[in-house]
């Protein structure tokens, strides 16, 4: 079992798709600890609810960045965490904390990357004109949304979505690929090299873009 913590800020949903994996015993992975950097969320409620140790670390706390990554650092660590997961944690992280858990810290982000990093990505795909939209689970480094790419799933845009309507289509394959790419990692079937990940017995990707995790 590899005890992961998961960051989160706000609803969850992702936690929420980790957790279920989890509970069906699918997951070869432990969820040791949640924490927040904003309190009352519904994603510390989802923690709670399946039991799971939870904590607030607000970053308004603290002055400036290092001291509160040392305290997400100290509360992991304490945990027994070997993987991190963040998942909808809206702080940018220094390269101090990035070195400290290299290639032990992953991120889903709602785009097909390298495209659309930041914010409103699917309001700027609809706007780029671009066919497909997606989500994107990838190991931190420093740079905002950066860092070797573990699983990807495509979205297609149809002509009458909107941001809203588009969102809904990808949040439902990111609750898809979030615990694929944790299970991959979880058998070591997941090596960084350089800028890519290569992944153990990988066959070619599906035609929606997900790695087939039985292969
Ligand atoms: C998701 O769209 C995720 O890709 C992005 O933030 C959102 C978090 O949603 N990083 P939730 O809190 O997991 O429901």
């Amino acid at each position: 079992m590899m005890r992961v913590g998961v960051l989160i800020s706000g609803r969850g949903s992702n936690l929420q798709s980790l957790i279920d994996a989890q509970i069906a015993a699918d997951l070869p992975v432990e969820i040791a600890i949640v924490i927040s950097n904003v309190a009352d969320v519904e994603g510390l409620a989802r923690a709670e609810a399946a039991g799971i140790e939870t904590c607030v670390i607000d970053h308004k706390f603290f002055d400036g960045r290092e001291p509160f990554e040392a305290a997400l650092t100290e509360a992991l660590k304490t945990a027994g965490v070997e993987l991190v997961c963040l998942a909808g944690f809206m702080r940018l992280l220094t390269g101090d904390f990035v070195s400290e858990w290299l290639d032990r810290l992953i991120n889903i982000h709602p785009s097909l990357l390298p495209a659309f990093k930041g914010l409103d990505t699917h309001a700027r795909a609809i706007e780029a004109g671009a066919r497909f939209a997606g989500c994107t689970v990838h190991f931190v480094r420093p740079e905002m949304d950066d860092g070797p790419i573990i699983v990807q799933a495509a979205v297609p845009i149809l002509e009458l979505d909107d941001p809203a309507s588009l969102a809904k289509r990808v949040l439902a394959q990111e609750h898809k690929i979030y615990p694929l790419a944790l299970r991959l990692i979880a058998d070591g079937r997941v090596r960084v090299e350089g800028a890519r990940v290569l992944i153990d017995g990988a066959e070619a990707p599906s035609p929606d873009g997900m790695v087939n995790p039985s292969g």
